[in-house]
């Protein structure tokens, strides 16, 4: 089995779910506690053996390639004042994997965002990230789970977690054919079903593993009528051609791309961060609104 090395995320959206934030800051840039979001994707990826990252980029987005980037003059300043620990942080950020950008010129989708990547992927089975879920699993990285998951059955993977009723009109929705364990042989991927025609609770959470024939199968997609064309779809047809496996990956997982999914993810990794955890805990405690 072909080792999985390179991963793509698409990060080319304007972010409007979060203006006026977003207006000349990438929406990826945002933080949670001191760590842009994307950061967190990126290390999810690397912690998974991902070495090469193609991040997709679009307009506004510049600093997301300073960010990786190595910044002489402030590593400098930072060992000058003999602030080790936040140089030991700068130096991390650009050292961690070899980061390559495409800019999508076009806002035309999820599929044609990850078709930017073809040249990049070559002839190997590779990730997609979306940068709008974050998931802790500090034991073993949800990217690593489904890797996997890939090694066992050969098959792209779709990251999968239960989602509540309500919710699930928000996602890509399985549609399970034979379930053993945490593997699910994928029926059907429906893209934002309504509630009264959902084929399970079975959500795909923005994690992928693909095979490079997805890119001709993108190619040969219609789009939408919005004229945007789905990753969803060109998943569907993969599940009709070769088959395709949804994997029930262990992670809390959050939605950043969201308003109160984000601020959950604030609180909660401000929980975890041992220098903010009892004072946090003693506003929360104490918060009376
Ligand atoms: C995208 C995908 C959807 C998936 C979701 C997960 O939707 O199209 O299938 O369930 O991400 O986060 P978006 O949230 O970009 O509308």
């Amino acid at each position: 089995m072909t080792k999985i090395r390179k991963a793509v995320i698409p990060a080319a959206g304007f972010g409007t779910r979060f203006l006026p934030a977003t207006k000349a800051i990438p929406k990826e840039m945002l933080p949670i506690v001191d760590t842009p979001t994307l950061q967190y994707v990126v290390e999810e990826a690397v912690n998974s053996g991902i070495t090469e990252i193609l991040i997709i980029l679009g307009k506004n987005k510049k600093c997301i390639e300073d960010h990786f980037d190595i910044s002489v003059e402030l590593e400098q300043i930072l060992m000058r004042a003999g602030k080790d620990d936040y140089l030991k942080k700068i130096r991390d950020i650009s050292q961690m994997a070899h980061i390559y950008y495409v800019r999508q010129k076009e806002m035309n989708g999820s599929g044609m965002a990850v078709l930017e990547a073809e040249t990049f992927v070559g002839n190997e089975p590779f990730a997609v990230l979306y940068g709008d879920d974050i998931i802790y699993n500090p034991q073993k990285p949800c990217l690593k789970q489904l890797i996997d998951a890939f090694d066992t059955t050969g098959k792209i993977i779709l990251g999968c977690q239960e989602v509540p009723k309500e919710e699930a009109s928000k996602y890509g929705i399985v549609k399970p054919g034979a379930i053993k364990g945490k593997y699910a042989e994928v029926i059907n991927l429906v893209e934002k079903p309504p509630i009264d025609k959902l084929p399970s609770t079975l959500a795909s959470i923005g994690r992928y593993i693909l095979t490079p024939d997805v890119f001709d199968v993108l190619k040969h997609t219609p789009a939408m009528p919005n004229g945007e064309v789905c990753l969803t779809d060109a998943i569907q047809t993969i599940a009709d051609s070769t088959g395709a496996y949804a994997y029930t990956f262990d992670g809390r997982r959050y939605d950043v791309g969201d308003k109160l999914g984000y601020i959950q993810a604030t609180i909660e990794y401000g929980l975890r961060d041992e220098n903010l955890r009892d004072g946090l805990t003693n506003y929360l405690k104490n918060l009376k609104f």
